[in-house]
């Protein structure tokens, strides 16, 4: 970083430093929650072909309105969740990153305030700081679920605008149930807004980023978005649908939301470009999510193994994990337990917990590297 002290940049950004996880050339990276198996060739093929249909038209602005996404959107939606909405209940961005901050941008600001139960995804706060909205934050249980009573007391005496939940949670794979889920709705329904007019309440956003990832046969979030007008479910193809590297986040919410994040959005966000290549993947639905199956049957055996090794005589703790990572410790130096793994080709993530880290579920290959390496590194830990 380097930001000269005679450059106006906002007192509040001192000292900052931009986010993100460290982008290393190290043969195996476990440490941004992607998938690891590439697109196939057709769908490679459609992309391309795609991309070269609307190469023509480049001197043009995009679709503001993205239209065709937001059909296929629903569609795929309808397919994955079972709940068919109109196009006016979704709406894209660049990433789910683009979607959150639309919400923020739209619904907290200053004298607004966003409630959410850590740990949680650490975007969150950057959000918030962004918008000058306040973050306010309940604690997790000691198994990652939410205090329930502690979630419905502060929305009650918090009023904030916005409740953010994460579902299954990053970085502890924690699932939220949808007896839960209503029961946050309904305190939400309930509740007033700080610094708004009187009978206005707070939305309760459930980010599903890794939501494909559950057990078969649960239901989303979304199921619940034609009820419920404060409700509002962001989504990504950035994670089972293998898309991360195209940057396509979406939200499924009553119309309301979605016109109110239009205020904000900036004209044409969404490129021809983009929207072309996430119509072209969303084709082939069914390839695009051929590998979560395995990569869930990779978590399952991953989280067991873990389990059933031990740490200075004591048994390692894994989070119950709904997604395609899973959270693991507690390690007196989680740093030499990092550090040692990197050393050894192996890139997994240190969310700044203490005694906590998170693993990715990577191809057969990237876990069997990944184990030998622990094994090693837990050798040399114990001897330490
Ligand atoms: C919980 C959660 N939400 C949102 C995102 C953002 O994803 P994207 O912007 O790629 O859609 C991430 C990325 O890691 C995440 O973990």
């Amino acid at each position: 970083m380097s930001i000269p002290a005679n450059l106006p940049l906002r007192n509040d950004l001192k000292g900052e430093e931009p986010y993100g996880a460290p982008q290393l050339d190290v043969p195996v990276c476990l440490n941004v929650n992607e998938n690891p198996y590439p697109p196939a060739p057709d769908v490679v093929d459609t992309i391309a072909q795609r991309v070269r249909e609307i190469a023509p038209t480049l001197n043009r602005y995009p679709d503001r309105e993205h239209i065709a996404l937001r059909k296929a959107f629903s569609d795929y939606l309808a397919k994955e969740s079972g709940t068919r909405l109109a196009v006016e209940q979704l709406w894209g961005a660049n990433g789910s990153n683009e979607i959150m901050l639309q919400l923020f941008q739209a619904f907290g600001g200053p004298g607004r305030k966003a409630l959410s139960f850590t740990p949680t995804y650490s975007m969150y706060p950057e959000y918030a700081r962004d918008t000058f909205t306040e973050w306010v934050t309940v604690p997790r249980n000691d198994d990652f679920t939410i205090d329930m009573d502690a979630a419905i007391e502060a929305i009650r005496t918090v009023k904030p605008a916005m409740v953010l939940v994460t579902s299954p949670n990053n970085p502890t794979g924690t699932p939220l149930p949808m007896d839960q889920t209503k029961a946050l709705l309904a305190a939400c329904e309930q509740a007033d807004v700080d610094g708004a007019d009187e009978g206005v309440h707070p939305i309760l956003v459930v980010d599903e980023a890794y939501v494909e990832f559950r057990t078969p046969g649960v239901p989303s979030a979304v199921s619940l978005v034609n009820e419920h007008p404060n409700l509002a479910v962001s989504r990504t193809m950035s994670k089972a649908f293998a898309y991360a590297g195209a940057r396509v986040g979406y939200i499924a919410a009553n119309q309301g939301i979605i016109d109110s994040m239009r205020i904000v959005r900036m004209p044409y966000h969404l490129s021809a470009v983009t929207q072309a290549a996430a119509l072209a993947a969303l084709e082939h639905t069914d390839e695009q999510l051929s590998t979560v199956a395995h990569l869930r049957e990779t978590r399952e055996a991953t989280a067991e193994w873990l389990a059933s090794l031990t740490y200075k005589g004591r048994n390692l703790t894994v989070a119950h994990s709904e997604s395609n990572f899973v959270y693991f410790g507690t390690f007196d130096d989680r740093d030499f337990i990092f550090n040692e793994l990197l050393k050894r080709g192996v890139l997994i993530r240190d969310v700044g917990h203490e005694g906590w880290l998170r693993v990715c579920m990577g191809t057969d290959e990237e876990m069997a590297a990944f184990r030998k390496a622990f094994l090693e590194v837990l050798d040399e830990a114990q001897k330490a």
